[in-house]
């Protein structure tokens, strides 16, 4: 990894200090900064970590100026056309596509975990009617810890393996119980005999009088979206799963933190904040008016589902998901949805627009995924738990290599300190 012909040098009053560079098998060379406070006692300060690298992967790779998210070396919209959630959730853990045997006895496995401890339910009913499903999820996923005592113990591979198991497994059974919660309707348990995606929308949408019947188009596009979301590198959410589990934190616990900072509107809550947007605006007139705002320095108002910390040319997801939402709507026969309408009409607006394309601001994945999830009959309560559980296996694959590297450290950044320095305390009467 360590390129020791080239060197970057740093020259601090008039010192030099050689800095090693690594050299990644893609993207731009990183400075290895490790030993600088040793050798000359300065940090770095790089606040949202826009230029610092915190860990070596090789899970996901992402160049946001080509616009291509790649999968253990393979192409998102590859792995969108051909491949099926199960053996993208494969692919993540394990480093390679399957073999048919392997991915036989991967998705036995997983089938056979969907169903969550009986006294799970107790802790479910608990909340209150109308909490969101994001609270719960919070919750119920960092209860896991107290369910499961036989797969926390994370210095033993075959536990992190079935902890591992448990949670994409039971995702989907937690987020649906979730949302049933929510509703005032009962927990409809899982089937085995049906696929994960197919799965998830029977718990979601079966009632226990009725006959519930998957449509296979819904199925797959439901996999689609699980797909899109189900790894994205060092983002927000994985990067805290990782600073939690360096700890030594047990599994679900760090989970349950990366749900928690998902669920903020500028990362996984953002789905949400678009389509909630999109109706706001209402009309395809009134687009002028936001994206006006959209560009006020004085106005907070942000178009939700636009723009990208790493993309800055397109988001690959977000093409496969435009694609979905035209399909999945034709099937559904919803012709003229006015916010598939304002959408389409808002992104060609703003990507004519030189504020947006100096600032490299496109669409992101969830300007579309709204769309789709609301024409399946999801409340928008449900967009974020339902990247929540995409995103589970691609939190405990990066869970999982940090594991496994025998260097990791406990997560400890530096800061710049610019409050007092040490002052005399003053009795109370005398200040
Ligand atoms: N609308 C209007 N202006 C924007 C937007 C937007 N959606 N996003 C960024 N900008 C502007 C900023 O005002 C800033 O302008 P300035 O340089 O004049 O100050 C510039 O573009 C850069 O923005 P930053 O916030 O510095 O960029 P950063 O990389 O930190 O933020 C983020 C990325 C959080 C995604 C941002 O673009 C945003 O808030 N988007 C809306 C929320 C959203 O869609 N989030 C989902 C992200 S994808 C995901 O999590 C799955």
């Amino acid at each position: 990894m360590t390129d020791s012909s080239k060197t970057a040098t740093l020259t601090i009053d008039g010192t030099s200090y050689d800095l090693p560079l690594l050299s990644p098998t893609a993207g731009p060379n990183v400075i290895d900064i490790r030993k600088l406070y040793a050798q000359a006692g300065v940090f770095t300060y790089d606040p949202g970590y826009t230029s610092t690298a915190s860990c070596d992967s090789t899970i996901t790779y992402i160049d946001g100026a080509k616009g291509e998210l790649l999968h253990r070396g393979y192409p998102i919209d590859q792995l969108a056309e051909k491949s099926h959630y199960l053996e993208v959730c494969y692919l993540l853990l394990y480093d390679n596509l399957p073999t048919a045997a392997e991915l036989e006895a991967f998705e036995a496995t997983i089938t056979r975990h969907t169903m969550i401890h009986e006294q799970m339910h107790n802790f479910f009913r608990g909340f209150r009617r109308d909490a969101h499903p994001m609270a719960t999820m919070v919750g119920v996923v960092g209860a896991m810890s107290a369910f499961y005592h036989d797969s926390t113990d994370i210095s033993d591979p075959r536990q992190r393996e079935i902890a591992s198991h448990r949670m994409i497994a039971k995702m989907p059974t937690i987020a649906a119980m979730a949302y049933k919660y929510s509703i005032g309707q009962p927990f409809v348990y899982p089937r085995n005999d049906l696929d994960y995606a197919s799965n998830f929308l029977h718990m979601c949408f079966a009632v226990p009088a009725e006959q519930y019947e998957v449509d296979p188009i819904l199925s797959r596009a439901m996999d689609r979206i699980f797909i899109l979301h189900a790894d994205h590198e060092q983002n927000a959410s994985t990067s805290t799963v990782r600073l939690a589990s360096s700890s030594g934190a047990n599994p679900f616990a760090c989970i349950a933190a990366g749900i928690a900072c998902l669920w903020g509107p500028a990362h996984g809550g953002a789905n949400q904040a678009c389509l909630e947007m999109l109706k706001e605006i209402g009309s395809v007139d009134r687009i002028p008016e936001f994206i006006a705002r959209a560009k006020d320095k004085d106005d907070p108002f942000r178009l939700m589902g636009f723009g990208h910390r790493v993309y800055k040319n397109f988001d690959p997801r977000a093409k496969v998901m435009k694609q979905s939402a035209d399909e999945v709507l034709d099937l559904l026969g919803i012709e003229n949805n006015p916010v598939l309408q304002v959408a389409k009409e808002l992104e060609k607006q703003a990507l004519d627009d030189p504020y947006f394309a100096e600032k490299k601001l496109f669409p992101n994945v969830d300007f579309y995924s709204g769309i789709i999830l609301e024409a399946m009959g999801f409340p928008t309560s449900m967009f974020t738990p339902i990247f929540a559980l995409s995103r589970t296996v691609g939190w405990i694959s990066q869970w999982k290599e940090q594991l496994s590297d025998p260097a990791h450290k406990i997560g400890r950044p530096r800061q710049l300190y610019l409050g007092e320095t040490a002052r005399k305390y003053v009795d109370v009467e005398d200040r």
